[in-house]
Protein backbone atom coordinates (compact mmCIF):
# COMPACT_ATOMS: atom_id res chain seq x y z
CA UNK A 1 0.00 0.00 0.00
CA UNK A 2 2.55 2.21 1.07
CA UNK A 3 4.69 1.31 -2.04
CA UNK A 4 1.78 1.86 -3.82
CA UNK A 5 1.03 5.42 -2.55
CA UNK A 6 4.77 6.33 -3.39
CA UNK A 7 4.75 4.95 -7.00
CA UNK A 8 1.64 7.57 -7.16
CA UNK A 9 3.28 10.24 -5.38
CA UNK A 10 6.59 9.74 -8.01
CA UNK A 11 5.29 9.42 -11.21
CA UNK A 12 2.76 12.17 -10.26
CA UNK A 13 5.84 14.31 -9.88
CA UNK A 14 7.60 12.87 -12.81
CA UNK A 15 4.26 13.47 -14.78
CA UNK A 16 4.51 17.39 -13.57
CA UNK A 17 8.24 17.65 -14.30
CA UNK A 18 7.39 16.28 -17.82
CA UNK A 19 5.10 18.62 -18.19
CA UNK A 20 6.84 21.94 -16.60
CA UNK A 21 6.85 24.91 -19.57
CA UNK A 22 9.95 26.14 -18.32
CA UNK A 23 12.27 23.29 -17.01
CA UNK A 24 15.59 24.47 -16.69
CA UNK A 25 15.58 27.43 -18.08
CA UNK A 26 17.13 30.47 -16.41
CA UNK A 27 14.62 33.62 -16.09
CA UNK A 28 15.53 36.72 -15.32
CA UNK A 29 12.44 39.23 -13.81
CA UNK A 30 12.49 42.92 -12.92
CA UNK A 31 10.03 44.14 -10.69
CA UNK A 32 9.50 40.86 -9.31
CA UNK A 33 8.63 42.15 -5.75
CA UNK A 34 4.78 42.86 -6.53
CA UNK A 35 2.29 42.92 -8.26
CA UNK A 36 2.58 41.36 -12.31
CA UNK A 37 6.44 41.20 -11.63
CA UNK A 38 5.98 39.13 -8.41
CA UNK A 39 2.91 36.96 -10.08
CA UNK A 40 5.72 36.01 -12.74
CA UNK A 41 8.43 35.02 -10.90
CA UNK A 42 5.79 32.50 -8.82
CA UNK A 43 4.40 31.14 -11.91
CA UNK A 44 7.66 30.78 -13.72
CA UNK A 45 8.97 29.01 -10.80
CA UNK A 46 6.21 26.38 -10.58
CA UNK A 47 6.93 25.76 -14.29
CA UNK A 48 10.52 25.04 -13.25
CA UNK A 49 12.63 28.20 -13.92
CA UNK A 50 15.46 28.80 -11.86
CA UNK A 51 13.89 32.79 -11.33
CA UNK A 52 16.46 35.97 -10.44
CA UNK A 53 13.76 37.87 -9.10
CA UNK A 54 15.31 41.65 -9.81
CA UNK A 55 13.71 44.89 -7.82
CA UNK A 56 14.69 47.71 -6.03
CA UNK A 57 12.94 46.61 -2.84
CA UNK A 58 15.16 44.03 -1.70
CA UNK A 59 13.22 42.92 1.57
CA UNK A 60 9.47 42.25 -0.38
CA UNK A 61 11.75 40.64 -3.19
CA UNK A 62 13.49 38.06 -0.65
CA UNK A 63 9.99 37.38 0.48
CA UNK A 64 9.02 36.74 -3.03
CA UNK A 65 12.15 34.06 -3.25
CA UNK A 66 11.15 32.61 0.27
CA UNK A 67 7.43 31.82 -1.22
CA UNK A 68 9.04 30.18 -4.04
CA UNK A 69 11.22 27.96 -2.19
CA UNK A 70 8.33 27.26 0.59
CA UNK A 71 6.55 25.91 -2.90
CA UNK A 72 9.93 23.98 -3.97
CA UNK A 73 10.95 26.53 -6.56
CA UNK A 74 14.37 27.57 -8.42
CA UNK A 75 15.85 31.11 -7.66
CA UNK A 76 17.50 34.18 -5.56
CA UNK A 77 16.61 37.55 -5.15
CA UNK A 78 18.94 40.51 -6.72
CA UNK A 79 18.74 44.00 -5.40
CA UNK A 80 18.77 46.95 -8.50
CA UNK A 81 18.02 49.87 -9.55
CA UNK A 82 17.22 48.64 -13.74
CA UNK A 83 18.06 52.77 -14.09
CA UNK A 84 21.63 51.87 -13.24
CA UNK A 85 23.27 51.18 -16.30
CA UNK A 86 26.34 50.09 -14.84
CA UNK A 87 25.05 48.42 -12.17
CA UNK A 88 22.72 46.58 -14.37
CA UNK A 89 25.63 45.61 -16.99
CA UNK A 90 27.47 43.92 -13.83
CA UNK A 91 24.36 42.44 -12.51
CA UNK A 92 23.73 40.72 -16.05
CA UNK A 93 27.04 39.67 -16.59
CA UNK A 94 27.72 38.25 -13.32
CA UNK A 95 24.15 36.43 -13.63
CA UNK A 96 25.92 35.07 -17.11
CA UNK A 97 28.92 34.28 -15.81
CA UNK A 98 27.09 31.99 -12.98
CA UNK A 99 24.70 29.91 -14.87
CA UNK A 100 26.38 30.45 -18.62
CA UNK A 101 23.19 31.40 -19.90
CA UNK A 102 19.67 34.19 -19.77
CA UNK A 103 17.05 31.90 -21.22
CA UNK A 104 14.49 34.63 -20.75
CA UNK A 105 14.34 38.23 -20.01
CA UNK A 106 11.14 40.11 -18.05
CA UNK A 107 11.22 43.74 -18.48
CA UNK A 108 8.33 44.33 -15.75
CA UNK A 109 9.52 47.00 -12.99
CA UNK A 110 8.12 49.75 -13.95
CA UNK A 111 6.58 53.28 -12.21
CA UNK A 112 2.87 55.33 -12.84
CA UNK A 113 2.49 59.20 -13.16
CA UNK A 114 -1.12 59.12 -11.60
CA UNK A 115 -3.08 60.39 -14.35
CA UNK A 116 -0.90 63.54 -14.81
CA UNK A 117 -1.94 65.80 -18.00
CA UNK A 118 1.52 67.49 -19.55
CA UNK A 119 0.89 71.09 -17.99
CA UNK A 120 1.15 68.90 -14.69
CA UNK A 121 4.15 66.79 -15.48
CA UNK A 122 7.26 68.41 -14.36
CA UNK A 123 10.52 67.58 -16.23
CA UNK A 124 11.67 65.07 -13.02
CA UNK A 125 8.71 63.00 -13.19
CA UNK A 126 8.83 63.08 -17.12
CA UNK A 127 12.43 61.52 -16.69
CA UNK A 128 11.40 59.51 -14.14
CA UNK A 129 8.65 57.40 -16.16
CA UNK A 130 10.69 57.55 -19.08
CA UNK A 131 13.62 56.26 -17.08
CA UNK A 132 11.93 53.35 -15.53
CA UNK A 133 9.87 52.10 -18.18
CA UNK A 134 11.75 52.70 -21.10
CA UNK A 135 15.09 53.88 -21.23
CA UNK A 136 15.83 50.64 -18.35
CA UNK A 137 14.42 48.11 -20.60
CA UNK A 138 16.60 49.30 -23.63
CA UNK A 139 20.06 49.05 -20.81
CA UNK A 140 18.30 45.42 -20.01
CA UNK A 141 17.75 43.90 -23.53
CA UNK A 142 20.98 45.35 -24.66
CA UNK A 143 22.87 43.49 -21.83
CA UNK A 144 21.16 40.22 -22.37
CA UNK A 145 21.75 40.55 -26.16
CA UNK A 146 25.20 39.73 -26.57
CA UNK A 147 24.91 36.67 -25.34
CA UNK A 148 21.18 35.48 -26.43
CA UNK A 149 22.49 36.03 -30.27
CA UNK A 150 25.90 34.11 -29.21
CA UNK A 151 23.58 31.30 -27.87
CA UNK A 152 21.11 31.98 -30.97
CA UNK A 153 18.04 31.63 -28.54
CA UNK A 154 16.33 33.71 -26.48
CA UNK A 155 13.17 34.95 -25.13
CA UNK A 156 12.11 38.55 -24.11
CA UNK A 157 8.89 39.84 -22.87
CA UNK A 158 8.71 43.50 -22.39
CA UNK A 159 5.68 45.15 -19.97
CA UNK A 160 3.59 47.92 -22.51
CA UNK A 161 0.17 48.46 -21.54
CA UNK A 162 -3.08 49.43 -23.22
CA UNK A 163 -1.12 53.16 -22.96
CA UNK A 164 0.81 51.67 -25.64
CA UNK A 165 -2.05 51.69 -28.20
CA UNK A 166 -4.23 54.97 -27.14
CA UNK A 167 -4.11 57.80 -24.40
CA UNK A 168 -5.56 57.69 -21.09
CA UNK A 169 -4.81 54.38 -19.20
CA UNK A 170 -2.04 56.67 -17.88
CA UNK A 171 -0.70 60.91 -17.80
CA UNK A 172 1.44 61.77 -21.00
CA UNK A 173 5.08 59.76 -19.44
CA UNK A 174 2.99 56.67 -18.72
CA UNK A 175 1.20 57.03 -21.95
CA UNK A 176 4.67 58.31 -23.73
CA UNK A 177 6.64 55.71 -21.97
CA UNK A 178 4.92 52.72 -22.80
CA UNK A 179 4.52 53.97 -26.72
CA UNK A 180 8.53 53.69 -26.14
CA UNK A 181 8.15 50.25 -24.79
CA UNK A 182 6.33 49.16 -27.97
CA UNK A 183 8.24 50.20 -30.49
CA UNK A 184 11.36 49.24 -28.98
CA UNK A 185 9.91 45.19 -28.99
CA UNK A 186 9.22 45.80 -33.27
CA UNK A 187 12.66 47.08 -33.52
CA UNK A 188 14.49 44.78 -31.75
CA UNK A 189 12.73 42.04 -33.49
CA UNK A 190 13.59 43.66 -36.62
CA UNK A 191 17.12 43.61 -36.07
CA UNK A 192 17.53 40.57 -33.81
CA UNK A 193 14.77 37.70 -34.75
CA UNK A 194 17.38 36.51 -37.28
CA UNK A 195 19.38 35.18 -34.39
CA UNK A 196 17.00 33.33 -32.85
CA UNK A 197 15.58 36.06 -30.11
CA UNK A 198 11.97 36.57 -29.44
CA UNK A 199 11.19 40.11 -28.57
CA UNK A 200 7.59 40.53 -27.66
CA UNK A 201 5.19 42.50 -25.05
CA UNK A 202 2.39 41.78 -22.51
CA UNK A 203 -0.29 44.70 -22.99
CA UNK A 204 -2.22 44.73 -19.99
CA UNK A 205 -5.31 47.49 -19.21
CA UNK A 206 -6.45 47.77 -15.66
CA UNK A 207 -4.70 45.09 -13.29
CA UNK A 208 -5.61 46.04 -9.35
CA UNK A 209 -1.91 45.85 -8.03
CA UNK A 210 -0.11 47.94 -5.78
CA UNK A 211 1.24 50.18 -8.72
CA UNK A 212 -2.57 51.77 -8.79
CA UNK A 213 -3.46 51.11 -4.92
CA UNK A 214 -4.31 54.64 -4.63
CA UNK A 215 -6.88 54.62 -7.28
CA UNK A 216 -8.81 51.41 -6.35
CA UNK A 217 -8.85 52.50 -2.46
CA UNK A 218 -8.87 56.24 -2.77
CA UNK A 219 -13.43 57.25 -2.73
CA UNK A 220 -13.81 59.32 -5.29
CA UNK A 221 -11.43 58.50 -7.94
CA UNK A 222 -13.14 57.35 -9.90
CA UNK A 223 -12.16 53.41 -10.16
CA UNK A 224 -15.81 52.60 -10.19
CA UNK A 225 -17.00 54.49 -13.39
CA UNK A 226 -13.58 53.25 -14.87
CA UNK A 227 -14.33 49.58 -14.37
CA UNK A 228 -17.97 50.30 -15.78
CA UNK A 229 -16.70 50.96 -19.06
CA UNK A 230 -14.44 47.61 -19.41
CA UNK A 231 -16.48 45.30 -20.79
CA UNK A 232 -15.80 42.41 -18.65
CA UNK A 233 -17.04 44.77 -15.38
CA UNK A 234 -14.21 44.02 -13.54
CA UNK A 235 -9.74 45.00 -13.39
CA UNK A 236 -7.49 42.28 -14.04
CA UNK A 237 -5.47 40.33 -11.91
CA UNK A 238 -1.47 40.07 -11.47
CA UNK A 239 -1.95 36.39 -12.33
CA UNK A 240 -4.02 36.54 -15.55
CA UNK A 241 -1.26 38.83 -17.26
CA UNK A 242 1.30 36.20 -15.49
CA UNK A 243 0.23 33.45 -17.67
CA UNK A 244 0.28 35.22 -20.81
CA UNK A 245 4.06 36.20 -19.87
CA UNK A 246 4.21 32.80 -19.39
CA UNK A 247 3.14 31.41 -22.99
CA UNK A 248 4.87 34.23 -24.62
CA UNK A 249 8.40 33.32 -22.31
CA UNK A 250 8.06 29.52 -23.41
CA UNK A 251 8.42 27.24 -26.50
CA UNK A 252 4.69 27.34 -26.69
CA UNK A 253 4.86 30.93 -28.37
CA UNK A 254 7.69 29.58 -30.67
CA UNK A 255 6.55 31.63 -34.03
CA UNK A 256 5.51 34.58 -32.00
CA UNK A 257 8.15 37.30 -32.78
CA UNK A 258 7.24 41.42 -32.28
CA UNK A 259 4.14 41.44 -31.26
CA UNK A 260 2.09 42.32 -27.86
CA UNK A 261 -1.20 40.41 -26.23
CA UNK A 262 -3.41 42.77 -25.00
CA UNK A 263 -5.12 41.31 -21.30
CA UNK A 264 -7.72 44.32 -21.13
CA UNK A 265 -10.94 42.52 -20.31
CA UNK A 266 -11.92 43.58 -23.66
CA UNK A 267 -11.15 47.51 -23.73
CA UNK A 268 -9.16 48.08 -26.48
CA UNK A 269 -12.25 46.50 -28.47
CA UNK A 270 -14.36 49.38 -27.98
CA UNK A 271 -12.09 51.83 -29.12
CA UNK A 272 -12.62 52.84 -32.96
N1 LIG B 1 -1.22 47.56 -12.78
C1 LIG B 1 -1.70 47.91 -13.96
O1 LIG B 1 -2.89 48.27 -14.12
C2 LIG B 1 -0.78 47.88 -15.16
C3 LIG B 1 -1.37 48.03 -16.44
C4 LIG B 1 -0.55 48.00 -17.55
C5 LIG B 1 0.82 47.85 -17.41
N2 LIG B 1 1.35 47.71 -16.18
C6 LIG B 1 2.79 47.58 -16.08
O2 LIG B 1 3.13 46.38 -15.42
C7 LIG B 1 4.38 46.55 -14.78
C8 LIG B 1 4.26 46.10 -13.34
O3 LIG B 1 3.32 46.92 -12.71
P1 LIG B 1 2.58 46.52 -11.36
O4 LIG B 1 1.19 46.98 -11.51
O5 LIG B 1 2.87 45.11 -11.02
O6 LIG B 1 3.32 47.54 -10.36
P2 LIG B 1 3.92 47.36 -8.89
O7 LIG B 1 4.11 48.75 -8.38
O8 LIG B 1 3.09 46.42 -8.09
O9 LIG B 1 5.33 46.68 -9.15
C9 LIG B 1 6.35 47.38 -9.82
C10 LIG B 1 7.69 46.90 -9.24
O10 LIG B 1 8.72 47.56 -9.97
C11 LIG B 1 9.74 47.90 -9.02
N3 LIG B 1 10.52 49.02 -9.51
C12 LIG B 1 10.10 50.27 -9.77
N4 LIG B 1 11.13 51.03 -10.15
C13 LIG B 1 12.24 50.25 -10.13
C14 LIG B 1 13.62 50.46 -10.42
N5 LIG B 1 14.08 51.67 -10.80
N6 LIG B 1 14.46 49.42 -10.32
C15 LIG B 1 14.01 48.20 -9.93
N7 LIG B 1 12.73 47.93 -9.63
C16 LIG B 1 11.85 48.97 -9.73
C17 LIG B 1 8.95 48.28 -7.75
O11 LIG B 1 9.78 48.22 -6.59
C18 LIG B 1 7.86 47.24 -7.75
O12 LIG B 1 8.24 46.08 -7.03
C19 LIG B 1 4.77 48.01 -14.95
O13 LIG B 1 5.66 48.12 -16.04
C20 LIG B 1 3.45 48.68 -15.28
O14 LIG B 1 3.61 49.84 -16.03
C21 LIG B 1 0.58 47.72 -15.04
Amino acid sequence: MINFHLNCVLSNNYLKNEKMKLKNKIAVITGAASGIGKAQAVLFASEGAEVIAIDSNIDAVKDVILEIHNSKGLGYALQLDVTDEKAVKETISNIIQKHNRIDILCNTAGVFDGFAKSLDTPLTLWDKLMNVNARAVFILCNSVLPHMIEKKQGSIVNMASIGSYAAGAGGVAYTSSKHAVLGLTKQLTMDYAGYGIRVNAVAPGLIETPLNRDFFQTEGSGIKEVIATIPVHRAGQADEVAKVSLFLASDDASYIYGTAIIVDGGVTATLT
